[in-house]
């Protein structure tokens, strides 16, 4: 190991050009030593690095199968934990900028779960009739406080056969922090919107009644993603007057009206493939991220697709966004030097009980 890490500063300054030549040489002499992530939200100047791109869970299964001693993940903050939780314990997770959080991940935390978990405990034994269930954007303890109470993590990909899984077991759920995932899978599982309720995490007993909290199947948590809450429903509107043949296809934590007004709801995963394989000449309205959006755009022009954002504005994912050619090539950089920089370790205790809970999830 070198003694002191090649310090960030210097790399403020250069261009993403020498930044790509960086990255290049460096991955180069690492060799199969690294592997590079990218969640499909990463910015081109990123994405064109990753050694495999997907969703979250295909990039999970991935750090799971990977043999590389140095995972970087370009995503953000709880992919890394994941990548960190599920490899084995000689390899390394690194996140190349530690401010690339999500802002859904934040709005539940450990504190707010466990009175969440203590306040419905007043009303029914928890612990006999409730599956706590976290969407895979939620830090570590909270996939350990389900891997603790008989719970496991979903993704956007598998959320209904989570919710299967779920169900069978005990009568109802607690789903957090996405209430627009939980709401969405619920609902095409046949579940009615009244028997799902939210649990308004700043009030007393979520501000339910003991009577909604009896009669609920499934307790929402008021989380929701800052990035796909910008899409409406009057921007479908628009897009069918124009295109009255082109189809629409969104994320599922876009609103509910939002994804009941979708010909195709799923993963980013899932949008892609669907995209790519349909029709030359099909014309799409987006409701996911503006990066993954603007590259479909671009590989698919050569088939007379048209692919279209959702809303007029851009609202891209700025935390994902905070991983840049500059953090790459100064992390991969130090690698090449012996340090390892923004390590993502989760403590023991911690990542014990949270693979509980993801590999119920990935044995499904
Ligand atoms: P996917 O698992 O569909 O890639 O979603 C991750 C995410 O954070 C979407 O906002
Ligand atoms: Fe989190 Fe939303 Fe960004 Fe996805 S798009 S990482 S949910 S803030």
């Amino acid at each position: 190991m070198a003694a002191t890490a090649i310090d960030l500063q210097p790399y403020a300054s250069l261009d993403d050009q020498d930044c790509e030549q960086r990255i290049l040489r460096a991955k180069q002499i690492l060799g199969d030593r690294v592997v590079i992530l990218g969640h499909h939200y990463q910015r081109d100047e990123i994405f064109k690095h990753a050694d495999f791109s997907g969703d979250s869970l295909k990039l999970s299964r991935q750090a799971a199968d990977s043999s590389a001693e140095y995972i970087v993940f370009c995503g953000v903050h709880f992919m890394a934990e994941v990548a960190d939780i599920i490899s084995r314990p000689q390899q390394v997770s690194i996140l190349p900028d530690l401010s690339a959080g999500c802002s859904m991940a934040d709005m539940a935390d450990l504190e707010q779960v466990r009175r969440a978990w203590r306040e419905l405990g007043t009303v029914l034994d928890a612990d006999e009739s409730i599956t706590p269930v976290t969407y895979i954007n939620s830090a570590a303890d909270l996939k350990a406080f389900c891997g603790e109470h008989g719970g496991i993590v979903c993704t956007s990909t598998n959320a209904q056969a989570i919710l299967d899984w779920s169900l069978e077991r005990r009568e109802k759920v607690l789903f957090f922090p996405d209430q627009h995932l939980g709401r969405y899978t619920g609902y095409k599982m046949g579940i009615p919107l009244e028997d799902m309720v939210i649990w308004d995490y700043d009030l007393p007993m979520g501000g339910l009644t003991a009577e909604q909290i009896r009669n609920a199947k499934m307790i929402l948590w008021k989380g929701f993603c800052s990035v796909h809450q910008m899409f409406k429903p009057e921007q479908i509107e628009n897009f069918k007057r124009e295109h009255p043949q082109g189809f629409v296809i969104s994320h599922p934590e876009s609103s509910f009206e939002v994804c009941q007004m979708s010909d195709f709801v799923g993963s980013t995963e899932y949008i892609i493939k669907t995209i790519t394989a349909a029709e030359p000449g099909t014309k799409w309205l987006v409701g996911t991220e503006l990066n993954l959006v603007n590259r479909l755009h671009q590989t698919l022009a050569s088939e007379n697709k048209i692919v279209q954002f959702m809303s007029p504005m851009v609202c891209m994912c700025s935390t994902m966004f905070r991983i840049d050619p500059q953090h790459l090539a100064w992390v991969l950089e130090n690698l090449v030097e012996g340090n390892i920089v923004n390590r993502i370790s989760v403590a023991a205790d911690v990542a014990d009980n949270a693979r509980i809970a993801l590999k119920r999830m990935l044995d499904i």
